[in-house]
This record gives C-alpha cells, structure tokens and sequence, in this order.
C-alpha cells in the first residue's frame, strides 16, 4: 500500500514523477505529494484525492520524489499526505510501509525540541535525519544512523536541499530502480517508469544507497553491486488501449493469460507435483480472490486422492503446531507482497516446510522466499480488483491438480478458448442484468462444493466494486439461518454445474419460494432461473469460467452505480498491513 517515486536526471523529472505516481495509484489513492528541488530549496505540493484527478505541477526539477497514499496513520488529509519534512523544510521524505516504533522516537524527539505537522508515522524519519545533521552528521551518514533507529517495514526515499541524489531504502516493502540514458528511477513498482526504461534493478531487504548519476548500493555496511534485468513487462501492457477501466481490459485478457498461465516448464509441473504427493500435508495459502482460488481448487486436488487444507493467510497462524519439514504449502499471491502470506510463509519456513509460491509479479518477496516458484504469466495487473489472476491462480492450481493422476492440461486449454466466447456473449447481457439489480439491498451467492468457492469471490466482487451488501454461501448452509433474510425481488445468483445441479436446484427452489430473484449460472437452462447466465460445460471446469461473466457483472453494477471500477474506496492493490 502506498507507491513511491523518484527521478534523478537530466530532464524535467516533475511531469515524469507525476505521470509515474498514476500508474502507482492502484497502491494506494486517499491523498498525492510531490517534492522538487527548486534552485537551493524544495518545494511540496499536496493534495487529497486522487492524483490521475490533478493537474500537472508546473516547477522544472532534475530531482523530484514522489508519493501516493492508502492512510494507515492518521486519517486523509493533507497534512498527513506525504512527503513530510522537517521544520525548515530541508529534508523530505516519502515512505511505503509503517514505522512500527514511530511512538517512542516521536517522544523521543518531542522531548527535544520537535514538533510534529502531520498523525503520521513517516514524519519521525525527517525529524531524525534532521537531528543527526545537527550533531555534525552530513545528510548520507544521518540517513545511515536514522536506518539504525527505525523498526518496521519500509520504501524509503530522502532528498536533501543541499546534497545532490537520493537516498533510499528498502525493507519489507518492494522497491526497485529503473536505469534510463542519463537518468534514473527508483519506485514501488516498475509500470510507474516502464515508458522510460526497461532495465531495471530490484533491491532487496536490507539495501540502501544514494542514487545521484551513479548508483550506490549498501547491505549491511558494505558496498555491493545489484545486476540490472530486463522488466518482464512492456509498456503496452500497462496502458488502457481502448478500455474506459483496466478491469474490464484486464477481465477481457483472460482467453490469453489463462493460456499463458498453463505455459510451464513441464518439469516445474511434474517435480512440483512429487513434492506435492510425498508431502505429509499441503496447505493452500492466501487472502481474499487469492484465498478464494485456493478454496475452489481443493475440490479438484481431491479429486486426484490429495487433500489439500485451504486456509487464509491471516489465520495461518492456529496451523503452527501441525507444519513441520515434511509439509508443503502453495502460497498463491498476485502481488506477492501480503504482509498476511509472507507473515504465513515465514513462519511455515521457520518450521521447516517446503513453499510453493504461484505469484504474478517475478520479483515481489514471496517468489524470493519461496524454494519453487510458478509464474502466473498475467502481465502487470492495475485494477485494484483481481480478475485475470484469479483465473491465472486457478488455472496453475488446476493444472497441478491434473498432474498428480498424470492428466494433461488440454482441457484447461479448451476452457481459456471457451472463455473468449463467454466474454463475447455476456459482454451484450451484463449491462441489462447489472440494470435489474443496480438498487439491490442485498444480493445472496450459493452454490455446491467447488462452485460455492466460486459464489464466494462472486460476492467479493460485486461488493468490492459495486459497494452492494452481496455474500456468497454454499447452498446447503442458506436453510441454516440465511434465507431469513431473502425477501421479494432480492437477487440471488446460483452457481451450477452438472455434479452439483440436482441438489442446488432445490435450494434454488427454496428462495424462489420466497420471492428471490434466481439468476441461475449454469451450462444447462432450468425454470427456477429467472435470468439464465450461461456457460460452457468443460468437463469439470466449470468453476474456472464460471466467475468470468459475474466480473462483468461487477464491472457494469459499478459503471451504471457511478462507482470507479479501478479505485474503489478505502482499497488498495497490495496489502503490506496485517
Ligand atoms: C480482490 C482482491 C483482493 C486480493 C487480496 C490478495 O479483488 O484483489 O482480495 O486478492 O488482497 O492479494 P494478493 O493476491 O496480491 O496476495
């Protein structure tokens, strides 16, 4: 949560720092700032909201940071709004991550003489840098010692009025540098400069440096040397084309990053899946759509005689007694940067177990902590809903799946082709279904085994984007105390497929008894459907397809709400908070 950047260079970095911090804004868009150095002294703007809503800032500069912000200390104003400074305005700051022991320095530094402009954490690191410049530090060995003092996770960037370059500092949360001709960058993440360079180098936990015309890199006290890579994206990837929303460009992709998906080594897959047959247990690991896609795919795991335990990453925790090294866990994450997986990761480490990571960005911390590493192949994902990684999550897990009983993966194929033609047609039905249920109070998801899973990220997309109350519960647990809620009219959408159909039919009877509104997702039509959304029968896929038309769905209750599809409110894209 949170983006950052910087530019050293030879050009006008302002323009650049502010077109970088809106491919940034999925990270996080309550409030905006920018510093530039200006002549002998530097200059902050600020504002709340989003900053892809500011016009551009007019002051030429050759060193420029930048930040945009998802609160976590201190609520959304522009006081709290980075960079922060100190009192003379010297030194400023932008910083992704959270500074745990921020309280005891801010009484540190109050009790000589400091006084605090903003609620924030962040602001303690200015006001530290300040105080060792004052004992006779010069700006680089004061940004070292401020290092030594904070705890926590941290992005960190540093501009002093008087010292050429940047100082920087990565700890927890991504960082990475872009190396251009005559200048460079240093941010959050790579589309923020992929228009300007594709050389790239990703720092690790532990490094700080200068970035000035020459890059320095420090761990641990000594000078190292980092190799530059090439970004794995292009630029095209990272813009809308002709999409309104990344989401609906994003939700569009799927025929094509569902194939690239099943594009593995095929010695990756069959190695994984031996691990995965000697392992004592396996666990699925993950948050939200991430978690969702573990959940759905343990019924096919099962299906091929090995249980698999789905468990959200943030209550890993009560599994501790049970992971020792003869378990294996699949850690599945877009970004690869949920403080809540790698906190799950870390601790299944510590105990030994063998981790899988199947992650959509190469560099991100969980596919450099994990001993195998599977690549969704999604290209950069930059609506803050996940919709062609979820399918990309789902497609690997299934993939692994089948080759446990040594099934191969043409039927996945079939099912990214068959999800063209799904896309085509409810691209023309999703509008008029979102018309129907634009003012829903409440909106019930339900289905059996594996598409109960997929009515539990059903409901998290309508409710993440759309902002209407929307839950997904399999079928069987409505009768259980749910249904009390159902009442004329109130949308309920039924996910079926050919091993479940008999029973959730019935249950779709039950609250079509009742005045539900029945939108039946399902290959075959069937009179308790008031609205039939169909899809393909592929043999025991359907839950992979399944939730492509309910992201349309989503996107159009967002559109025609008025809601902004790519930012909805109080998200952000990766969550680095527990
Ligand atoms: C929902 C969504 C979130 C993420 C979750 C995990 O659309 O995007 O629920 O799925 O925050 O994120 P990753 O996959 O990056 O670990």
């Amino acid at each position: 949560m949170c983006g950052i950047l910087g530019y050293i260079g030879a050009r006008n970095g302002t323009p650049i720092v502010h077109e970088g911090l809106k491919a940034l804004s999925y990270r996080g868009y309550d409030s905006w700032g920018i510093a530039v150095q200006d002549g002998a002294s530097i200059v902050i703007q600020k504002g709340v909201g989003d900053i892809t809503k500011t016009p551009v800032i007019q002051q030429h500069s050759t060193k420029v940071i930048g930040h945009t912000r998802w609160a976590t200390h201190g609520c959304v104003t522009k006081e709290n709004a980075h960079p922060h400074t100190n009192k003379e305005k010297t030194i400023c700051t932008v910083h992704n991550g959270i500074i745990e022991n921020y309280a005891e320095l801010k009484t540190e530094l109050e009790q000589k003489g400091y006084t605090f402009a903003s609620q924030t954490d962040t602001e303690v690191i200015p006001h530290l840098i300040d105080f060792y410049i004052k004992q006779g530090q010069n700006f680089e060995q004061a940004f070292t010692t401020m290092l030594g003092r904070i705890e926590g996770s941290y992005a960190i960037l540093c501009a002093h009025d008087k010292t050429p370059g940047l100082m920087f500092a990565r700890k927890g949360s991504p960082l990475v540098l872009g190396l251009g001709k005559n200048e460079h960058f240093i941010s959050s993440d790579i589309p923020s400069f992929l228009q300007h360079t594709q050389t790239i180098v990703h720092l690790e936990d532990g490094d700080y440096g200068k970035i000035s015309d020459k890059i320095e890199i420090y761990n641990n006290g000594k000078q190292i040397t980092r190799q530059p890579t090439t970004a794995p994206w292009d630029i095209e990837i990272a813009k809308k084309g002709a999409y309104p929303h990344f989401m609906i460009k994003e939700i569009n992709e799927q025929p094509l990053t569902i194939r690239k998906a099943l594009n593995q080594p095929a010695e990756l897959i069959k190695q994984t899946a031996l691990l995965l047959q000697s392992a004592s247990t396996v666990y699925l690991v993950g948050c939200g759509t991430s978690y969702n896609a573990c959940a759905t795919a343990t019924y096919q795991f099962s299906k091929s005689g090995r249980q698999t335990i789905p468990i959200l990453a943030s209550e890993f925790i009560q599994h501790t007694n049970f992971i020792d090294n003869k378990t294996a866990i699949i850690a599945v994450s877009q970004s690869g940067e949920t403080a809540d997986v790698l906190d799950a990761v870390k601790l299944a480490k510590q105990k030994g177990a063998t981790i899988i990571a199947i992650v959509n960005v190469p560099s991100s911390t969980l596919a450099r902590t994990a001993d195998v590493v599977i690549p969704m192949n999604s290209g950069p994902e930059l609506s803050v809903i996940s919709t062609k990684t979820c399918t990309s999550q789902l497609a690997i897990l299934y993939t692994l799946a089948f080759a446990l009983r040594a099934k191969n993966t043409e039927t996945i194929a079939e099912a990214a082709d068959a999800s063209l033609h799904l896309l085509r047609q409810h691209s023309q039905t999703m509008p008029e279904l979102a018309k129907k249920m634009v003012d829903a109070k409440n909106i019930f998801c339900i289905g059996r085994n594996a598409m109960s899973q997929v009515a539990r990220e059903a409901a998290l997309k309508i409710k993440e984007v759309s902002y209407l109350h929307a839950e997904g519960m399999p079928a069987g647990e409505l009768k259980h105390g749910s249904i009390a809620l159902i009442e004329e009219g109130m949308p309920v959408i039924v996910f079926a497929d050919e091993e479940t159909r008999a029973l959730t039919i019935s249950n779709a009877m039950e609250v079509k008894a009742r005045g539900a509104y029945v939108i039946g997702v399902d290959s075959k039509p069937n009179p308790a459907y008031d609205f039939h959304i169909q899809i393909p029968d592929i043999n025991g896929l359907m839950p992979l397809l399944a939730i492509i038309p309910i992201q349309l769905l989503s996107y159009y209750l967002a559109v025609q709400r008025g809601c902004d599809p790519d930012k909805p409110r109080n998200l952000a894209k990766s969550v680095t908070v527990r």
